[in-house]
């Protein structure tokens, strides 16, 4: 049996719980100990910003260290590192963005602290690296050209692609989008402002999407369609998984912890629509939690996905779903609208199509929708074989 491809960031587990109104209610977890953890409870990758490992403002020398330590603890694990990413939010100097900052000595400051971090990505053997703009954004429209700051950003992530390219690393960006939180309004806010944007760029090969659940939900949009899209574009690099129970703040919960039945048909989606990259937890145990709390809230990720990846077969196996899937006529969707060889002039002879074809009689079918979502439900609930 191969290993389930289950990956954390280290600033998930080592959340401090800081809050905009509460101090940690966590000590600092030594990078070392989260890998050793993580290995522990069967996680198979470990992901991180480059100042989750190494603090901001680090010398050569502790930078080294601190690299050290992690590889002897990724040998000794044997923990993969299948994706990095940048901190480009939480010092200061980001206050108004990275890349796209209005201040261009801090956008050619964001350019190099991400070519150093991804130098450290490809000599760890990561394939994906992650591009989250929390920064990237605003307050007030008055303070942001929203035309030139993607101007900018497209400069800025053509660049990092050019930089990949020129140093022959294995690696492809993966962009995450988000509506807001911490800025008030987020450049990129869905994985239809994502997509638009990589069409526009001139390494749009190197570059696709790293969508997280909560982020769309937060949007009040379907996190189970921007997928599907993604999908459908080749766009999908990375999946960032968690939970969030509509529209309000971040939440960032377990996965399964917010919208269960979209969590559901997600993992569905995944397990048979051709995704094969890491399943990759980018949660935050909750702030009422102690140490034991954080790994029983590790475990629940991979537990609850291993939960819904055995419902949703048992959903497939079932005849009455299959039965069920055929009344709702899902094999005729994924049927071409026009016959093999025919053209749209053939379509204007066939009477059948339109003189012929009866619309009240048609429209008056009953879909077969409800019955199959219910079969969905009950399988969710584990009421059914
Ligand atoms: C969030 C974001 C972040 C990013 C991560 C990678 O919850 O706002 O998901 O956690 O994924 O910082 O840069
Ligand atoms: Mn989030
Ligand atoms: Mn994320």
């Amino acid at each position: 049996m191969t290993q389930d491809h289950f990956s954390f960031g280290l600033w998930t587990v080592g959340w401090q719980a800081v809050d905009p109104f509460g101090t940690a209610t966590r000590p600092p977890m030594d990078p070392v100990h989260a890998v050793h953890r993580l290995a522990e409870l069967g996680a198979w990758g470990v992901s991180f910003h480059d100042d989750d490992l190494i603090p901001f403002g680090s010398d050569d020398t502790a930078r080294d260290k601190h690299i050290e330590r992690f590889r002897k603890a990724l040998a000794e694990t044997g923990l993969v590192v299948p994706m990095a990413t940048t901190n480009l939010f939480t010092h200061p100097v980001f206050k108004d963005g990275g890349l796209t900052s209005n201040d261009r000595s801090v956008r050619r400051f964001a350019l190099r602290k991400v070519m150093r971090n991804m130098d450290l990505a490809a000599s760890l053997g990561a394939r994906t690296y992650v591009m989250w703009g929390g920064r990237e954004g605003s307050e007030t429209d008055a303070a942001k050209d929203v035309k030139a700051a993607l101007d900018r950003y497209r400069e800025g992530v053509d660049l990092l692609a050019q930089y990949i390219v020129d140093s022959g690393y294995d690696l492809r960006i993966a962009l995450e989008p988000k509506p807001n939180e911490p800025r008030g309004d987020i450049l990129l806010p869905t994985i239809g402002h994502a997509l638009g944007f990589i069409a526009e760029l001139e390494h749009r090969d190197l570059v696709g999407l790293n969508p997280e659940v909560g982020h769309e939900q937060m949007a009040g949009l379907n996190f189970v369609h921007g997928i599907g899209q993604a999908l459908w574009s080749g766009k999908l690099f990375h999946i960032d998984l968690n939970g969030q129970r509509g529209p309000r703040y971040d939440q960032d919960l377990i996965f399964g912890h917010g919208d269960l039945l979209s969590a559901f048909f997600l993992v569905d989606l995944l397990e048979n629509g051709g995704y094969d990259g890491p399943r990759h937890f980018d949660y935050k145990p909750l702030r009422t939690e102690d140490e034991d709390g954080v790994w029983a809230s590790a475990a629940a990720n991979m537990r609850t996905y291993r939960i819904l990846r055995e419902r949703a077969a048992a959903f497939r196996a079932d005849p009455e779903v299959q039965e069920a899937l055929r009344v709702a006529r899902l094999d005729e969707l994924a049927k071409p609208t026009l016959g093999d060889g025919e053209t749209l002039a053939d379509l204007k002879q066939d009477r059948t199509a339109f003189e012929e074809f009866d619309p009240d009689k048609a429209a008056e079918r009953g879909a077969g929708f409800v019955v199959l979502s219910q079969l969905a439900l009950e399988h969710l609930l584990g009421s059914r074989g």
